[in-house]
């Protein structure tokens, strides 16, 4: 079962938008996929339940120790179901500690629901663009992330924020777990149009993170908000459009593309880590994208 959080330390950029409508376009390739919403708003919840997102969640897994599969909730589109975060999310990550306090036990919890879940075969986690004790209990939870970039001036800033904190989960997750490097999926370059601006800031983001970013941009469209609004993921709303086919081709580059861990994996002799390889292995390459500081 593979894992990835949609994540990026700016908002606005179009996360939660990325989290549904890649999760949709995955089950069309027939993958069983569960979305969980962790970003006490809701926003990915919203998006099928628009007159509001079930009260029992993520939270509720949390503070109650239930299992992932008794809060999830089916959605229309079968084969996808959703983890909503539940009403009481943000105490959850209050409760969580500070970011500093790492190695309490308690930033493992999520980890743990998810060695625990079956029945899926990915696991997508929508994020809050807070760096919040639940954001970096995700990234210890999760093998991936995907970083949905919107090109606009401080799109790069919004970047580096990210991987700070993403560089040092990926060392504690070495050090101290069995979870392995983090691995960048995939940069989905989100909202873009036709101003000079976006196109700049598009080779930008593609200069610095090479072949990570995938090949096919997604447009600023209007009927995203008109999808969402309806309670209906892009991709089944506006079936042929070019949104729908830019996360098409995003869950495609998502399922064989490349990928880069972020620190060095471990030496062979510690054994490999618990998530299993790419569906072609041969396009992993194990070359550390960040180098461990
Ligand atoms: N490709 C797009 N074209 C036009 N509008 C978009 C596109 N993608 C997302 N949006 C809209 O932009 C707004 C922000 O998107 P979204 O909620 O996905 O961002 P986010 O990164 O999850 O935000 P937050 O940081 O608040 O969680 C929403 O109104 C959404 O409908
Ligand atoms: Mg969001």
């Amino acid at each position: 079962m593979r894992s990835v959080a949609v994540t990026n330390a700016k908002g606005g950029v179009g996360k939660s938008t990325t989290a549904i409508n890649l999760a949709a376009a995955l089950v069309e390739l027939d993958r069983r996929v569960l979305l969980i919403d962790a970003d006490p708003s809701g926003n990915a919840a919203l998006g099928f339940f628009p007159r509001g997102s079930p009260a029992v969640g993520l939270a509720d897994a949390l503070l109650d120790n239930l299992r992932l599969e008794e809060v999830a909730v089916a959605t229309a589109s079968p084969g996808l179901d959703l983890v909503p975060p539940g009403d009481r999310l943000s105490l959850c990550s209050e409760q969580m500690g500070s970011a500093q306090g790492l190695g309490q036990g308690r930033e493992f919890r999520i980890r743990r629901l998810l060695k625990g879940l079956s029945g899926y075969d990915l696991v997508v986690v929508d994020t809050s663009p807070v760096l919040t004790p639940l954001n970096v209990a995700i990234l210890y939870a999760v093998a991936e992330i995907l970083i949905p970039i919107d090109p606009c001036v401080a799109a790069l800033a919004g970047v580096r924020a990210l991987e700070d904190l993403v560089r040092t989960v990926s060392e504690f997750r070495l050090e101290f777990t069995d979870a392995g490097p983090l691995t960048i999926a995939g940069v989905l370059i989100t909202r873009a149009d036709r101003t000079l601006v976006s196109k700049q800031i598009e080779s930008e983001v593609r200069a610095y993170f090479g072949p990570l970013v995938y090949d096919r941009v997604i447009p600023a469209s209007v009927k995203f908000r008109e999808a969402y609004a309806r309670g209906t993921p892009l991709i089944d709303y506006d079936r042929f459009g070019a949104g729908a086919e830019g996360y098409r081709a995003a869950a495609r580059a998502y399922l064989h593309g490349h990928r880069e861990p972020l620190v060095a994996a471990p030496p062979a002799d510690e054994g490999p880590p618990d998530e299993p390889p790419a569906d072609d292995p041969a396009a992993v390459e194990n070359q550390p994208f960040l180098k461990a500081s």
